[in-house]
């Protein structure tokens, strides 16, 4: 390890504590027959410094969920070296630390944006009073507190990556993964996303975010790997990458005509007139049309779904403990498993609130479903949903096809 950093240049600048330490690390996929099928992550390198910025760049199928979820301990890899924290990611002490926003959130569509946080901040062993005060804040933070009683199954694409995200930041981990977090956003969620990962910079986290949209990456990250084909193309700090060494860039204010005059004269004393370009800088359309819209707001034009996000949730400091309990219920969560009771975890007068009726709740949602998901907002884009499929499914094998088949005509 010690020899990977030391030929990484930006280690000289930064000598911070490596969160995350990997070497030669590559994933392949076997089909049926156990015949490698794809190389998803192919022999890569890379460092994540305490407190840094970390984007992962690249086109679709590039790799980058599956180096993500290799960090998190919920694939294994094929070959290589991969500390998190110093420790294997599958330590339970390791999982603590980490808040995981995956590509697809696995959320349960019953159960209402306070009562998703409330539950996971139980996986997490927060007192009740805890997680009324940090699923408040969030959802404050996140521009839901609007729709803190509705049901995850009603929210739109928008909505759900920010309940997702006020998720990932319940146990205040001190190392956040956040998988395409702008993915369904329109620019004001991006930028507000963008904001809060710059926050969680200056809080001391340290954030890993992947992107296949350049200028999510550009604007909130140190550090850039990109990824294609499984392999990183180029890594560096965005000016290492990005800076242009042969030409210089000088802005003023605007000169009056006379300093203008002056300063042409100087240029033309050793450089052709079109070896240099005067003009004005130009904003980005994403700044412009954040502008408009803000103007517009302050006119007070009203807007549905979710609204700009609040302030930061104050319990998101870089001096508060990270609760002590086991994360990996809570990365079983997010990767689509069941959740388990885990009684002995829980504070005694906790148990009752989650374990009991809202554990049973879940797995009668998940497992049976019932009624169909209520319309979702028109910008919604069609999510997988195997309710259908798996009431077929289970009506077939208990013979019942027929029956309730008729049962529905009735109906
Ligand atoms: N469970 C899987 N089984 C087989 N192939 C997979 C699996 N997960 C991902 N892949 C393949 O690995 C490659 C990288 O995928 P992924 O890491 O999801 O890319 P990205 O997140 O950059 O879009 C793709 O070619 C994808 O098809
Ligand atoms: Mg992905």
């Amino acid at each position: 390890m010690a020899e990977a950093l030391k030929n990484d240049p930006a280690t000289e600048n930064a000598p911070k504590n490596a969160v995350v330490e990997a070497i030669g690390l590559t994933k392949e996929f076997r089909d049926f027959w156990n015949r490698p099928k794809a190389k998803a992550v192919n022999d890569i390198d890379f460092t994540v410094r305490e407190g840094e910025i970390l984007g992962l760049l690249g086109p679709n199928g590039s790799g980058k969920s599956t180096t993500v979820k290799m960090l998190l301990g919920l694939l294994y890899p094929t070959a290589g070296q991969l500390a998190v924290f110093g420790k294997s990611p599958r330590d339970v002490d390791t999982k603590k630390l980490i808040g995981y926003l995956p590509e697809e959130s696995y959320l349960y569509k019953y159960l209402t944006a306070y009562e998703t946080l409330d539950f996971f901040g139980s996986l997490f062993g927060l007192s009740a009073l805890e997680r009324e005060k940090r699923a408040t804040q969030l959802l404050e933070m996140v521009g839901l507190e609007h729709a803190k009683d509705r049901p995850i199954g009603e929210f739109s694409k928008g909505m759900i990556r920010r309940i997702g995200l006020a998720q990932a930041m319940i146990n205040d981990p001190a190392f956040l993964i956040l998988d395409e977090p702008t993915s369904g956003l329109d620019p004001l969620g991006c930028r507000e996303v963008k904001d809060l990962i710059l926050m969680l910079k200056k809080r001391g986290k340290t954030v890993v975010v992947t992107s296949h949209l350049l200028s999510d990456i550009e604007d909130v990250c140190d550090r850039v790997i990109i990824l294609y084909g499984g392999r990183i193309r180029a890594q560096g700090t965005l000016s290492e990458l990005l800076t242009i060494q042969s030409t210089n860039t000088i802005t003023t204010p605007n000169l009056p005509p006379a300093a203008m005059e002056k300063l042409l004269a100087v240029l033309r004393s050793s450089l052709r007139d079109e070896e240099f370009k005067i003009d004005h800088p130009r904003m980005s359309l994403e700044e412009f049309f954040l502008d408009v819209v803000n103007k517009a707001q302050s006119e007070s034009v009203e807007t549905y779904g979710a609204r700009a996000g609040g302030h930061i949730a104050d319990y998101l400091s870089a001096g508060e403990q990270v609760p002590a309990a086991s994360g990996k219920e809570l990365l079983d969560a997010l990767a689509g498993k069941e959740p388990e009771k885990k009684p002995e975890e829980k504070a005694p007068e906790e148990k009752q609130e989650i374990d009991s009726g809202r554990l049973q709740a879940l797995e009668d949602d998940s497992l049976k479903t019932k009624a169909p998901a209520p319309e979702k907002p028109a910008d919604d884009t069609p999510k997988r949903d195997f309710s259908e499929a798996n009431k077929r499914l289970s009506s077939l094998l208990s013979g019942k096809a027929d029956k309730e088949e008729k049962e529905q005509d009735e109906e």
